[in-house]
């Protein structure tokens, strides 16, 4: 069952230390535009998320396990967690000795882990910023492909960092852009300047996130969390599109962004923009165009 945020159930140890307790701020950051922006676009991609692009969120899912390698008995959390494909995998690890808990604002996404779970795995819905767990709580917390789309990434961090125990560890996977291809960085400078002359707004993060995925920007951002002894590896795989539509459609579920504009084009608009866009990629050369990446740095860290 999925709980609704603030609500901690008995199987959540009561806080010795203050989970935030007056109304406004624990339903910060939930209520900002941006976060109800996230919280509709993931919603709307739910059915579609695990099979995305040759199912890269399980591939993702699976090394992001493999690296924070859960022991049978553990406790762990999964920040982020959507549809589960990393939560039901930790709870496989750590068995049914072991507890798994998994907070995400998106309820749809939730309901989709629920379908998934096995009986020692819970959901909370809530932000990552503001954690509904006491202070050394978990052996092991996960954030999975997540991190660059909290509203406020640091803090989450920090969250995870007061509700580990000392000597426990986190693992974290992050879309690394500097990685990006040709293709990509030509569709997004068009997208970017499509948004600037159409009227739907996109609503974006605080903040730049285009470098949180380059690995010793990630190390410095655990370090100042207060994690140590940082270890990063990346994992690079990919593809190509035979066309401009079949690129529009799966960019579509690359991100909240691209998500935002290229649902609510209009016909010709969006011909003009694939038009366009078949042209820029021409001028890439064969090898190049509609070439793209999926590159994740992963780190490890532990919680001193
Ligand atoms: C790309 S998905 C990753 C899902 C999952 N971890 C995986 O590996 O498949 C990013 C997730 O972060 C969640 N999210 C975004 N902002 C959040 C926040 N402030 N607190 C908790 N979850 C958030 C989204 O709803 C979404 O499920």
């Amino acid at each position: 069952m999925s709980e609704s945020f603030p609500y901690a159930d008995g199987q959540a140890r009561q806080s010795t230390a203050p989970v935030p307790s007056d109304p406004p701020d624990r339903e910060w950051p939930s209520a900002t535009r941006y976060a109800r922006h996230l919280e509709a676009y993931y919603d709307a991609v739910n059915h579609a998320y695990d099979d995305w692009s040759s199912g890269i969120h399980r591939r993702l899912g699976a090394r992001l396990v493999e690296i924070a390698s859960p022991l049978p008995g553990e406790r762990l959390l999964d920040v982020g967690c959507g549809t589960g494909l990393v939560t039901q995998m930790a709870a496989e690890r750590v068995g049914t000795s072991g507890e798994v808990f998994g907070v995400d604002i998106a309820k749809r996404l939730l309901e989709v882990a629920q379908l998934r779970a096995s009986p020692h795995v819970r959901f909370f819905h809530g932000p990552a910023e503001a954690l509904v767990f006491s202070d050394c709580t978990f052996d092991v917390v996960t954030i999975g492909d997540s991190l660059p789309y909290l509203s406020d990434p640091r803090r989450a961090l920090e969250e995870a960092h007061r509700v580990l125990r000392r000597g426990s560890r986190i693992a974290v996977s992050v879309l690394d852009r500097a990685l990006s291809t040709p293709a990509q960085e030509v569709y997004h400078e068009r997208l970017l300047a499509l948004e600037l002359r159409h009227p739907v707004v996109v609503p974006r993060p605080p903040g730049d996130r285009k470098r949180l995925g380059e690995p010793e920007v990630l190390a410095r951002l655990l370090a100042s969390a207060g994690f140590t002894d940082v270890v990063t590896t990346i994992m690079v795989t990919g593809g190509r599109a035979a066309t401009a539509r079949e690129w529009t459609d799966l960019m579509m579920g690359a991100g909240p962004s691209s998500h935002a504009l290229l649902s609510v084009l209009g016909p010709s608009v969006r011909a003009d923009f694939e038009a366009d866009l078949t042209e820029r990629m021409r001028q890439l050369g064969e090898d190049e165009a509609f070439r793209y990446h999926h590159p994740f740095t992963f780190a490890e860290a532990i919680r001193p």
